[in-house]
């Protein structure tokens, strides 16, 4: 590790001014000895620490977390402190940082920097990815009529962006039709979601669709009939009045003919009857006269 100081930089009167400078220049050494960049994961709300590594047992001279060349996160100089990010916090041992709050903006290089009394300095850098897990995926079904239908599958709010996955059971006469994934500006975050077309003529099956490893329900599609309780009220509805109505004009038609009956001769009458489509009456009429002769 090089030790790049020059007597000024270790006054401490102008401590924050010489950060941007120092941190600088050794921002160039961090990007040429980043073999081992140090991996943390965080979520969205969620938190991390970033531990520095502490490679003597001496004093430490300063302690600077820093992301990018110009940008302090948190850290001391002599013990003094320095304005830290507000989301940050200081561990006891001085050389880890807590960090809460987490966005997406936060992903992206740190650089720990630690000078030791003897000057010797070290920098590691701490390479932070902060995802987002995207929502159950919701299923909403649009058939235009038995055969065909558009199933959009939507999931909300993860990160990275991934593309919204399909998984069918059985045949393969069922095809995607669009993707997206649009991400919020501020956030960051992504929405998910994907539209296909089934085609039901090899009838009912059962589809689940995934965005990464967040699997939505199994829904079923090409269902034979709605089993909604709502229809069965309207069909049963439906069903009672047609009856209604067909028993009315049977009585009003059955009363017609007897009037004409009692006018004229019974077979002319049965005929109109006839003509007239009704051959219920006739039916009934003849009941009617079999019951006469019966009796
Ligand atoms: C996100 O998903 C991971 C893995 O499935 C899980 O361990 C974690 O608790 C989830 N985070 C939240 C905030 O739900
Ligand atoms: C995908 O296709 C469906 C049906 O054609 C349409 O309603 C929807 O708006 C499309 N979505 C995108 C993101 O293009
Ligand atoms: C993502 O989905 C949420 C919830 O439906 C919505 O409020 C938001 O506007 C969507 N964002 C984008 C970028 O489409
Ligand atoms: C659905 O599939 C059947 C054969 O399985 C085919 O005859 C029919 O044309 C297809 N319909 C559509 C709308 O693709
Ligand atoms: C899937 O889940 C595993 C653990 O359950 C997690 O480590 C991994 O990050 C998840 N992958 C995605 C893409 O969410």
């Amino acid at each position: 590790m090089a030790s790049c100081c020059n007597p000024q930089f270790l006054n401490p009167r102008h401590s924050l001014h010489l950060l941007a400078l120092v941190l600088t220049v050794t921002w160039h050494f961090s990007l040429t000895e980043s073999a081992g960049k140090i991996q943390l994961k965080g979520e969205v709300g969620g938190n991390v620490t970033f531990r520095c590594p502490v490679v003597k047992q001496q004093t430490i001279k300063f302690f600077y977390l820093q992301r990018g060349p110009h940008i302090f996160v948190n850290g001391f100089y002599e013990s003094k402190k320095v304005q830290p990010w507000e989301n940050t916090r200081l561990g006891h041992d001085k050389t880890t940082v807590h960090m809460d709050s987490l966005n997406i903006s936060h992903s992206g290089d740190y650089l720990c920097l630690i000078m030791y009394s003897d000057s010797h300095k070290t920098e590691t850098v701490i390479q932070l990815s902060v995802t987002a897990n995207y929502s159950k995926p919701e299923a909403t079904v649009s058939c235009r009529d038995r055969f065909s239908c558009l199933v959009t599958c939507t999931s909300h709010g993860g990160y990275p962006g991934t593309k919204m996955m399909w998984n069918v059971n059985g045949s393969l006469d069922w095809k995607v039709v669009n993707n997206s994934d649009m991400s919020d500006p501020v956030t960051m975050m992504f929405n998910s979601s994907s539209t296909a077309h089934f085609n039901c003529s090899n009838g009912e099956r059962e589809f689940s669709c995934h965005v990464g490893n967040v699997t939505s329900n199994m829904f079923p599609i090409c269902t034979p009939q709605k089993k909604d309780p709502n229809n069965h009220f309207v069909i049963i509805a439906a069903a009672t009045c047609s009856i209604l109505v067909f028993f009315s004009i049977v009585v009003w038609l059955w009363r017609k003919c007897k009037t004409g009956q009692k006018g004229g001769e019974a077979t002319d009458v049965r005929q109109e009857c006839g003509v007239n489509g009704c051959k219920e009456e006739v039916i009934s009429l003849n009941e009617n006269k079999g019951g006469k002769e019966a009796s």
